[in-house]
C-alpha cells in the first residue's frame, strides 16, 4: 500500500493529507542535503503518518472550507468512528494506527518526538533525526511552508486560545527557544539555508512521496 491508499483507509482528511505529505517533504529536502547520516526512509514515514490521529481533536465546525465536498455530517461520522476504535487521545490513536501499520520501533520514535512541547527534549538530544522532524512540522502552516518564525507566531496565538496556566508565556518562550535553536543545529550540517526551503521547492517532492511505499518495513 501506498501512503495515499493508507490515507483513504483511514479516511485522512485532504487538508490533514496534505500537511502530513508537506512535512516529509520538508524532512527529504534537509536530508538531501545535509552533510550527516541520517536515517530518511524512517524519518519520512514518521512524518507520513505523524498526526494520523488528529480528526480526534478537530472541531469540525471552524473550518468549513476544509471539509469539502463531502460535508460536515460525513466527517462527524468518520470522527465518531475514530472515538469509537482509538477512543479520545489524538496522539495515542496515531500511535496505534502506525503500530497497525506495522513500523518499526524507530519510526515510532521518531512519531512521538514530533511537536511544540518536545523541543526540549529534542534539542538536547545526540538524535538529529528527532530535530528534523520536529523542525519539519514547525515549518509547515495550513497555507504551506513558512519560516519557523511565522510559524512560531502562528503557533503563538492558537497556544493562547488553548492553555490557561499563568505561566504558559514563559513556556510557549522556552519552546520557541529551543526551535530556533534546533534550526541553528541543523543548518550547521545542511548546504541549505532555512529561507532556501519554500512551498515551491517541495512541490516535487509531494508528488514522489505520493507513491511512497515504506509504512511497512
Ligand atoms: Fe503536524
Amino acid at each position: 500500500m501506498n501512503i495515499i491508499q493508507i490515507y483513504q483507509k483511514y479516511q485522512i482528511m485532504p487538508s490533514l493529507q496534505l500537511h502530513m505529505l508537506r512535512v516529509a517533504a520538508v524532512v527529504k529536502i534537509i536530508s538531501d542535503n545535509i552533510n550527516q547520516p541520517t536515517d530518511t526512509s524512517s524519518m519520512i514515514t514518521a512524518c507520513l503518518l505523524h498526526d494520523m490521529g488528529n480528526i480526534l481533536k478537530f472541531d469540525l465546525q471552524l473550518f468549513p472550507e476544509f471539509l469539502a465536498p463531502q460535508g460536515q455530517a460525513y466527517w462527524q461520522m468518520v470522527k465518531d468512528e475514530f472515538l469509537q476504535k482509538y477512543g479520545s487521545d489524538e496522539h495515542q490513536a496515531t500511535i496505534t494506527i502506525a503500530h497497525e501499520l506495522g513500523v518499526n520501533q524507530r519510526v515510532i520514535e521518531l512519531i512521538e518526538a514530533v511537536g511544540f512541547t518536545h523541543a526540549k527534549d529534542n534539542f538536547l538530544s545526540e538524535d538529529l533525526a528527532k530535530k528534523i522532524v520536529i523542525y519539519a512540522d514547525m515549518r509547515v502552516h495550513p497555507k504551506g511552508v513558512v519560516s519557523l518564525e511565522a510559524r512560531l507566531q502562528d503557533g503563538h496565538r492558537r497556544f493562547q486560545l488553548q492553555k490557561s496556566k499563568e505561566e504558559r508565556e514563559d513556556y510557549f518562550q522556552e519552546m520557541a527557544g529551543y526551535l530556533k535553536k534546533i534550526e541553528q543545529q541543523i543548518f550547521e550540517h545542511c548546504r541549505l539555508k532555512p529561507e532556501d526551503i519554500t512551498d515551491k521547492k517541495i512541490l516535487v517532492f509531494i508528488d514522489e512521496l505520493r507513491s511512497f511505499n515504506k509504512a511497512r518495513d
